[in-house]
């Protein structure tokens, strides 16, 4: 299957808003890496799920037979996405996002092994995958990057090293993204794992903004010490929206202790004074009733991907990558983030910028009210990342922090804004960007007048106002869903 066959699958692509200027046009939807948009044929795959729905729990009833296949599959197709081992791995559906299964490792992993009580995780974390390790972890050290800011590279591999050697025997895990939520770029997730086995620290892989992206074995090799031990994920960055977080890792790291959760499903006998876990995996880590159609939805979404091939979506986004980086770059005016040479520091489609004269909260604003383009802004829940990739700028401004107003002009320059690709992301796309990047660029005063800042660093547009309700209303929606079932309209 070409990846081109699918570009127009995607539920959302069509979704058209009044702009500030009276226009109707369609949306470019280049937030991603926030959350992808639902791949249609993978929701079509639920949807019809629904029609036998059942709980998992049942057991012996048609649907609940068919659910618990369905369920099974979902859990396969995760191992099989990561090429991880059915007999030494498992696959966990926990949470609605990847913070869950963090949440989780963070734990076990501490429960696991006490004597070793320091976790090194790196600069470039989201908050998940950080703040759950400084709560479970006694020590945390943040691996430092390569280059120097706003050109910041990947985790500097040598300096891991020595943070390894200096607390050897104490280090319990590396937890490390496989690329960044901010700049797209990729750390060498595998090398990182040789690196961590040869201290005997495990590593913990935040996937869930490569995923979508590109191919990740859990060994590139085929090797053990190359083996990432537990790889985590978000099903709705990976276009399928209201499925659970995933947790994909060594069987052996969670075994013989207390789950996190108790309840329903994970035991095998319960008495009045005791309780017996039950061995089998996923089981035991997944208690309560699973969110099962949204797993379902998600297993689709990585079963179409996999059909694609990961290696094709991969080599299709960086031709886009590629074109996108060089414009922007040649284009006066744009500070980007991260090392832009893409040979020496190779990057998904994630790209961080900010633009003279305009604040990164003005800069989405405009772009969303004028363009049509939704791009994120701010500091992507990775703050000391961003705070170090913006150091040169935020140190120029000279502020003083006790001057009336510098807490807000911080917040308005404190973060960048970022464009984020999916699948169905297109030349038309980016053309779309780069224009509204120049139009901003041409008249930052014409836009700046448009708008009025407020205490927090946001700003607030003078006339114009799109009320989400003018375009969904969940009431409305459902009137209008039982407008349609003329035998209920007695009852209501
Ligand atoms: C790199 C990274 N890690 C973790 C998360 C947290 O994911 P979730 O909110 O789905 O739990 C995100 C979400 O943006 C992310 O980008």
């Amino acid at each position: 299957m070409s990846p081109d066959a699918l570009t127009k699958e995607f539920i959302g692509l069509d979704t058209r808003y009044r702009l500030a200027d009276g226009r109707v046009t369609r949306r470019r939807y280049l937030d991603s890496a926030a959350s992808t948009l639902a791949l249609r044929p993978a929701r079509e795959v639920a949807d019809q799920l629904l029609e036998h729905y059942a709980n998992t729990h049942s057991e012996l009833h048609f649907s609940a037979r068919i659910v618990q296949r369905a369920y099974a599959w979902a859990h396969a197709q995760a191992l099989g996405f990561l090429q991880a081992d059915p007999d030494r791995h498992t696959a966990i559906f926990a949470g609605s996002g990847c913070t869950a299964s963090l949440n989780r490792l963070a734990r076990a992993l501490a429960a696991r092994r006490p004597e070793r009580d320091a976790v090194v995780s790196t600069l470039m974390e989201h908050h998940a995958n950080d703040l759950p390790h400084r709560k479970h972890a006694r020590h945390i050290v943040h691996a430092p990057l390569n280059g120097e800011p706003p050109a910041l590279g990947a985790v500097d591999l040598t300096a891991l090293a020595a943070v390894l050697e200096q607390r050897r025997g104490r280090v319990n895990y590396v937890a490390v993204s496989a690329a960044s939520n901010v700049t797209g770029i990729i750390n060498p997730v595998h090398d990182i794992a040789a690196l961590a086995h040869a201290h005997g620290a495990w590593v913990v892989v935040d996937a869930s903004q490569y995923l979508a992206h590109a191919p990740l074995p859990l060994s590139d090799t085929g090797a053990t010490d190359r083996e990432l031990d537990a790889v985590v994920f978000s099903g709705h960055k990976l276009y399928a929206p209201g499925s659970p977080g995933v947790l994909v890792a060594r069987r052996n790291l969670l075994a013989d202790q207390e789950p996190d959760e108790l309840g329903g499903g994970m035991v095998d006998d319960v008495h009045l004074k005791g309780y017996l876990v039950t061995d089998r995996f996923p089981d035991r880590e997944e208690a309560g009733t699973p969110n099962i159609v949204g797993a379902v939805q998600l297993g689709a979404a990585l079963n179409i991907l996999r059909r694609i091939g990961m290696a094709r979506v991969h080599a299709a986004e960086q031709a886009r990558l590629r074109e996108f980086v060089a414009e922007l770059s040649a284009q006066p005016g744009v500070r980007l983030y991260g090392d832009t040479d893409l040979d020496r520091t190779p990057r998904l489609g994630t790209v961080a910028f900010n633009l003279d004269g305009l604040e990164h909260g003005l800069t989405a604003t405009a772009l969303n009210d004028y363009h049509n383009i939704a791009v994120r802004n701010g500091c992507f829940c990775a703050h000391p990342y961003v705070r170090e990739l913006l150091k040169p700028e935020l140190w120029a401004l000279e502020l003083d922090p006790d001057a009336e107003g510098a807490a807000a002009l911080l917040a308005r320059r404190q973060g960048m804004v970022r464009a984020s690709f999916g699948l169905h992301t297109d030349r038309d796309d980016l053309a779309a960007l780069l224009s509204g990047i120049r139009d901003l660029l041409a008249r930052p005063d014409h836009y700046r007048a448009l708008y009025r800042p407020d205490a927090d660093g946001g700003f607030a547009h003078r006339t114009f106002a799109a009320p989400a309700e003018r375009y969904f209303d969940a009431e409305t929606a459902l009137d209008h869903a039982l407008s349609r079932l003329s035998v209920t309209q007695g009852i209501l």
